[in-house]
């Protein structure tokens, strides 16, 4: 059920953000926050900040593709995978400092909401590019702050700030996101694997998944972080045929394929249809981290 954010979530993460333009602290104002070089940016009536520096590069999920992935997480369809990604950030969570945890390319905040449930001394930070996005996650816990910027161009987040870090189904800047994270802070990265919706690729014309080899996360990721665990949450689900267009119309196809057209594909399917999810939840902690102490 998502709640109003609470403005001390403000209070308690103000530390941990940095101005997107000089990188310098930022204090709260009566319209949002500012830096000592006098970049200011407001908060959104909706309560999130918008810490863009200039025009956005990525484009971000459209209002439809946001909507599509908030009806699927009001389903359950996904419950399973935030089951997985809770156990795996609350493992992580016991090997890294105190601190504030980060998700990027948030949507809707589900994932960072759920995770926050499990650790309740932490704060969040949920960053998107995309406003639709925002607004939703701005709501999404009680202990969180919804921020726009644009990944690609760089996090408007304070180096060494972050406890944890999330990425789920979304981009992977390796060098900013090892730039925010503490000394043994921990980031949790979920990732398709090649048999995820493939009952529904060829009939929905939906993309390939490119990223499905575990080269490409390690090009992402390796020079600046290291694998410390790695695991796959797969299942079947039997979803009614609109849930399905929503889950498809909730990823990189939705960026391709309008509603009604992977609509009208989906009327050859089964109604339900049988759905494999599978995800591949990797954590990762700074390279530069000195090695664990040999055990004795
Ligand atoms: C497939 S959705 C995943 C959302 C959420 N993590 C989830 O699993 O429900 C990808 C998200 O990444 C965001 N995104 C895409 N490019 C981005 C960028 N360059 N910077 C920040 N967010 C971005 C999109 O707007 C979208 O909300």
């Amino acid at each position: 059920m998502p709640t109003a954010p609470d403005p001390d979530a403000l209070t308690a993460l103000l530390p941990a953000l940095a101005c997107p333009h000089c990188g310098g602290a930022l204090t709260a104002t009566p319209a949002g926050v500012a830096c000592d070089d006098g970049h200011a940016f407001d908060r959104a009536r909706q309560g999130y900040l918008a810490l863009h520096a200039g025009v956005a590069r990525a484009a971000g999920d459209t209002a439809a593709m946001v909507a599509a992935r908030e009806r699927v997480l009001a389903a359950g369809h996904l419950d399973g995978t935030l089951a997985a990604l809770v156990a795996a950030a609350t493992a992580a969570a016991g090997s890294a400092p105190a601190g504030p945890v980060l998700d990027v390319g948030a949507g809707t905040g589900a994932h960072l909401a759920a995770v926050l449930d499990a650790l309740p001394a932490r704060h969040g930070l949920a960053v998107d590019v995309a406003a639709p996005a925002l607004r939703r996650a701005a709501r999404a816990h009680p202990r969180a702050l919804a921020v726009g910027g644009d990944a690609w161009q760089g996090l408007p987040v304070a180096s060494g700030s972050m406890s944890l870090a999330l990425v789920v189904l979304a981009p992977r800047p390796g060098a900013e996101l090892a730039r925010v994270l503490r000394p043994q802070g921990r980031l949790v990265v979920v990732t398709p694997e090649a048999a995820h919706l493939q009952e529904l690729r060829e009939p929905l014309g939906m993309l390939a998944i490119g990223e499905a080899k575990p080269a490409a996360l390690d090009q992402a990721l390796a020079p600046h972080l290291t694998r410390v665990e790695d695991a796959v949450h797969e299942e079947v689900r039997h979803l009614p045929r609109s849930d399905a267009v929503d889950l498809a119309l909730s990823g990189p196809t939705g960026h391709h394929r309008a509603r009604e057209e992977l609509a009208a594909a989906a009327a050859a399917l089964p109604d339900p249809v049988a759905v494999t999810l599978s995800l591949r939840l990797t954590t990762w902690r700074p390279t530069t981290d000195p090695p664990s102490p040999p055990a004795r």
